[in-house]
């Protein structure tokens, strides 16, 4: 009887302190899980470095994800932010910063503060969720000028993950092209309605000249005969 109960109950134990494990899981594997790769488009860890990009960079990501999660509590996991999210907060994994040819890979992850309310047990313990990263990076790279910010030249943020955002066109790019493509499309409209309109004087003038002929034709006729014509005319008129 002891021993039938043990059979049952050992498996159970086992498997309910495995799942209690995974769900949730330690500090190094919700960081594993949650990382983000981002890259920077024509950046090198040496500019990196030299500039002290890192530090400037996770302000800016504390400053975005302070700002998303004030008006995104739930998708943060939150109740409140009683403690804000700091630069200390931005944690590098090891590896990181990498050259990646000309353009540099950056892999981080976002901490809880310290004493922050989770709005349900099965938020993460640890981290932000991978989901909510990419969610405030990519504000981050709408809303903000962060190459300035850095400092960089033309470090745009061109992936997130294994998503690719482009690189914007810089604003003296804007000015020209804009304005160049709203003069092609003018050109063009012009173009069509002129085209339009001496289709429609010739086709008015032939018109014209048709009805005010003055019938020259009939000589014409005997040397052009038209043979449908001339035996559906009579039909006709008969
Ligand atoms: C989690 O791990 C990171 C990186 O090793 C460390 O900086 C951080 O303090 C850890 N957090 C906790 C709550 O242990
Ligand atoms: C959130 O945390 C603060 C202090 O850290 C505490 O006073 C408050 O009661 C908490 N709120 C909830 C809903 O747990």
């Amino acid at each position: 009887m002891t021993e039938t109960k043990m059979r049952v109950f050992l498996p159970v134990l086992i498997v309910l302190v495995a799942t209690t494990l995974c769900v949730q899981g330690d500090n190094a594997t919700e960081i594993a899980e949650n990382k983000v790769e981002i890259k920077f488009y024509r950046l090198q860890v040496s500019e990196w470095d030299s500039g002290l990009m890192e530090s400037k960079f996770h302000a800016l990501l504390a400053s975005e994800t302070n700002t998303y999660c004030a008006s995104n509590l739930a998708a943060c996991g939150l109740i409140g932010l009683q403690s804000e999210f700091k630069d200390s907060h931005i944690g590098k994994v090891d590896n990181s910063p990498l050259n990646d040819d000309k353009d540099m890979l950056y892999e981080f992850y976002i901490m809880y503060p310290e004493n922050s309310n989770k709005s349900s047990p099965s938020v993460l313990t640890y981290v932000l969720s991978e989901s909510v990263v990419k969610t405030i990076i990519l504000q981050l790279r709408t809303n903000t000028d962060y190459i300035s910010s850095l400092g960089c030249d033309k470090c745009y943020i061109t992936y997130i993950g294994s998503d690719f955002y482009g690189i914007p066109p810089s604003a003296l790019e804007n000015k020209i092209i804009i304005p160049l493509a709203f003069l092609v499309l003018l050109i063009v409209i012009i173009i069509a309605i002129s085209l339009t309109l001496w289709d429609k004087r010739r086709e008015k003038e032939a018109r014209f000249q048709k009805m005010h002929k003055p019938k020259p034709k009939g000589s014409q006729y005997p040397t052009k005969p038209a043979p449908p014509k001339t035996t559906e005319l009579p039909d006709e008129k008969v």
